[in-house]
């Protein structure tokens, strides 16, 4: 067996919690690889709504693994809040999720810094979701990190007052001070003690050595789905850098972050909305500053998951897909919220960049260059409904076209579309 992969192809948000899930059932074992609670995917079913943060989108099925691989950093408070709410829920997440003993952790101090770094950037920020991911992917490469396995430790608390002391110091040339921070709406002495308390919890949780699993189970003939968290776009060597997440987003992610051979790399499957948005700063060809941007956000819901912010929207960047393709060895493309482009007459798509009035044949390395400028294709809209129970072949002959345009531009087909926030809204051929 090889590990299936689900991914973004954009900026994030674009749909990866609700594909996961809806591919859930094929899948024994879902596996989360990279990021951490900055990732905010949401599940719609029987009329609820869950939006996870840290556990993998397969954990509403009950006869499946989820998996926090080695890849993924962990908030032990922001783990616990999801947990007991999926518990309130009448799911028990314990029963069938697994943590990687070698997850990083991420202090409260990795917090302040990401806020100290965030403020010290001024006009440049980066737009953090401050979850502290940059701090704490810095103290894993830089060798600093505390594990998960580290948690049973006799010397754990002393790791942590160590680093805790190194970020202090760190945070105190930045101006920032602990006594006066928040987190989430609790003071930081708060928060620490909670985090206390939610480590003394995880030692409760189901801690392995998630490579030897996801191998074993591989071997032994079950089937596993990686689940990206993020988008391409996002991530840290080819994304729109330095406004990028602090992780490998794209396909061979999985194979640090699961510790899996390229070799057992299955079929890549990328997520990417019928339109783009993006969350925090950074440049965005295609941004749209306008009553259509506005009409976008408001008809796709379009305000962030995990911090709230509203997404900045514009019309779908089609070089951008492709350089995501690429990237990616995508096999099979699932386009989400085509019911949100329902009423538009007319829709524009990029389909090539100028620079300094030149068409440009590949990909810019920087898309903030001053004179980038993003090349249209106007295309009809359908301008109607999508009734829930449509198929592949009643799609409004419009619809049909703007797939159809996307397919040949990207030379891949779009097997799956998704017409709506709930599971069953979800065509497939
Ligand atoms: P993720 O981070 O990639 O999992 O995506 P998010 O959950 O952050 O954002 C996607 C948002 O779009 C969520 O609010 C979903 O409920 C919603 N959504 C997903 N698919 C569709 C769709 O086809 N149509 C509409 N209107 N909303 C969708
Ligand atoms: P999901 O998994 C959208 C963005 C932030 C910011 C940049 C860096 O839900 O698609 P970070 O907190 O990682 O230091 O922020 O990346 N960002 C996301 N945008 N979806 C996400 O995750 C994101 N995770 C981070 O807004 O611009
Ligand atoms: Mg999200």
């Amino acid at each position: 067996m090889k590990v299936d992969v689900i991914l973004g192809l954009q900026w994030g948000d674009e749909g990866k919690g609700k594909i996961v899930d809806v591919f859930s059932p094929r899948y024994d074992i879902i596996a989360r690889f990279q990021g951490g609670p900055n990732a905010g995917h949401t599940i719609e079913f029987d009329g609820k709504k869950f939006v996870l943060h840290t556990i993998p989108s397969g954990i509403f099925h009950k006869k499946l693994m989820n998996v926090i691989g080695n890849g993924v950093i962990i908030d032990p408070v922001i783990l616990f809040r999801e947990i007991d709410k999926l518990v309130e829920s009448g799911i028990k997440p314990d029963e069938n999720l697994l943590i990687a003993n070698r997850a990083h952790l991420i202090l409260p101090t990795n917090r302040l810094l990401d806020a100290a770094f965030e403020s010290a950037k001024k006009d440049a920020k980066i737009g953090s979701t401050l979850k502290g991911i940059g701090p704490t992917y810095t103290d894993k490469y830089a060798r600093n990190g505390i594990r998960v396995g580290n948690i049973c430790y006799p010397g754990f608390r002393k790791m942590y007052e160590c680093l805790k002391e190194s970020h202090l110091k760190t945070a105190g040339t930045y101006g920032f001070d602990v006594s006066s921070f928040t987190l989430d709406g609790i003071s930081f002495a708060e928060y620490e003690a909670l985090w206390f308390q939610s480590i003394e919890r995880m030692k409760k949780l189901k801690v392995i050595d998630a490579e030897v699993y996801i191998n074993k189970s591989l071997n032994e003939g079950r089937s596993v789905l990686a689940e990206g968290a993020q988008g391409t776009m996002l991530d840290v060597d080819f994304g729109s850098y330095p406004f990028v997440t602090s992780s490998s987003t794209v396909a061979a992610g999985v194979c640090t972050g699961l510790g899996v051979s390229p070799h057992n790399i299955g079929k890549v499957f990328g997520v990417f909305k019928a339109y783009c948005t993006r969350v925090g700063s950074g440049p965005f060809p295609t941004e749209l500053i306008d009553e259509t941007g506005n009409k976008l956000r408001e008809r796709g819901r379009e305000f962030g998951s995990t911090t709230g912010r509203p997404r900045r929207c514009g019309w779908l960047d089609l070089p951008a897909l492709r350089y995501a393709i690429m990237l990616n060895g995508v096999d099979s493309l699932i386009m989400m919220k085509a019911d949100v482009l329902n009423p538009f007459e007319k829709l524009s798509v990029c389909t090539a960049y100028k620079e300094s009035g030149k068409l440009l044949s590949s990909y810019p390395f920087e898309l903030s260059s001053e004179g980038l400028e993003p090349l249209y294709t106007e295309l009809d809209g359908w301008n109607t409904g999508l009734d829930n129970n449509i198929t592949m072949a009643e799609l409004p002959p419009a619809l049909k076209k703007y797939i159809k345009f996307i397919e040949d531009f990207v030379e891949l087909p779009v097997d799956t579309i998704s017409i709506g926030p709930d599971r069953l809204q979800t065509l497939q051929v």
